[in-house]
């Protein structure tokens, strides 16, 4: 990561009460995870102001991969093209506007290496089932904020963590960070 990457991601901690960031901690291990995966091709669902999406797509240089980043709140995703765009890392990222249960469910026609579950809590076992036929075997889902917001998050953890297809496991990063891998077999 570059000096100029680094400094701005340094200032967006300072309101990331305010845009609900994911922590560094979180960005760090998910910049590691994409690299020893060598991801190419990644989902984000709750963009904000590009925080995490700084995070993913700096990583995705090295894999010469890519970003798609969804978002029903255009002035947020305004100030994610913006951070985006300050860090250079604009070829690495595809932004979709909208409620993120219609666009991939519309919209998406691929697959992915790794799909990331960070917008609206109450919407995670909805947006798993239309992700699961859109990721990868062998991919990984990531979904943060499972400590934080565990009740609402539950329906979601149940069934992902009973589901034959995937092996799961919360990590204890701040606010909790779920990992589920796509069995290969
Ligand atoms: C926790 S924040 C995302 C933070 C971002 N991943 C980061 O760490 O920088 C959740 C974002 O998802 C958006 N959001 C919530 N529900 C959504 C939905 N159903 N469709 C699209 N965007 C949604 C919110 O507007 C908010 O900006």
């Amino acid at each position: 990561m570059d000096s100029k990457t680094a400094g701005l991601l340094t200032e967006l901690e300072k309101t990331s009460d305010e845009y609900w960031n994911i922590s560094h901690q979180t960005g760090n291990f998910i910049s590691m995870l994409i690299k020893l995966m060598k991801a190419k091709n990644v989902l984000e669902l709750g963009t904000s102001n590009g925080y995490s999406a700084i995070w993913i797509s700096d990583a995705l240089k090295e894999t010469n991969g890519h970003l798609t980043t969804i978002e029903f709140w255009e002035k947020r995703q305004c100030l994610a093209r913006e951070n985006v765009e300050y860090c250079g890392l604009t070829p690495q990222v595809t932004y979709k506007t909208g409620q993120a249960y219609d666009v991939i469910k519309d919209e998406i026609n691929e697959e992915f290496d790794l799909v990331f579950i960070d917008a609206n809590k109450e919407e995670y076992l909805r947006f798993f089932e239309e992700v699961h036929p859109k990721l990868k075997k062998g991919g990984v889902i990531l979904a943060d904020n499972v400590l934080s917001h565990a009740k609402k998050v539950a329906p979601f953890v149940e069934v992902i963590s009973n589901h034959k297809d995937y092996q799961v496991q919360i990590l204890d990063l701040p606010d909790g960070l779920l990992m589920a891998y796509k069995k290969a077999e």
